[in-house]
């Protein structure tokens, strides 16, 4: 691996959390001056919303956040997969759904978002829950979660641990 990271972001139509979790994570990285070390994307396991903006209640949330962002809707290829580095899933169904495409390959890569919260939860999908600002707050906090692994992880990459 060399000091560029592709962080990529599944979730199952490209329309919700993990479109919101690439927006939060590259605002994080902003933040912590790092963005130049990252590629961050997002994609579906499905092809049902294929083309399709941010579902407008997502919009909504980050707007509301000060979120700027263009996306629009793509399911993952393999090539995707080989081209990231981490590859963050928002619930199991996404971890099934992607380890039966990629053949039990790149396990090693593929981790749950929310397992870097300490609770180790899924992120549901606010298609369902309905509740787009706990999404958001779960989504936010387990980006900030996994940036904080990522420096601990790379701590040499980042020459020093960025944010203590
Ligand atoms: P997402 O949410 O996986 O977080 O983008 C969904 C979006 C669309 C559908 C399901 C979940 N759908 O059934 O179309």
């Amino acid at each position: 691996m060399n000091d560029l990271f592709t962080v990529t972001f599944v979730c199952l139509g490209n329309i919700c959390r993990s479109p919101m979790a690439e927006a939060v994570f590259s605002r994080i990285i902003e933040e912590c001056g790092v963005a130049p070390s990252f590629k961050v994307n997002s994609f579906g396991t499905s092809d049902c919303e294929e083309d399709n903006p941010v579902y407008p209640p997502v919009q909504k949330v980050l707007k509301e956040r000060g979120y700027s962002f263009a996306h629009r809707a793509r399911k993952i290829t393999l090539s995707d997969v080989k081209n990231a580095d981490y590859i963050l899933v928002m619930d199991g169904m996404n971890l099934t759904d992607l380890t039966r495409m990629t053949g039990g390959n790149y396990s090693d890569k593929i981790f749950l978002l929310g397992h870097f919260l300490p609770e180790k939860i899924d992120i549901d999908d606010p298609w369902y829950t309905r509740d787009f600002v706990r999404t958001y707050d779960e989504i936010y906090r387990a980006c900030n979660a996994f940036l904080d692994f990522l420096f601990k992880e790379h701590a040499q990459a980042f020459g020093y641990d960025q944010r203590h």
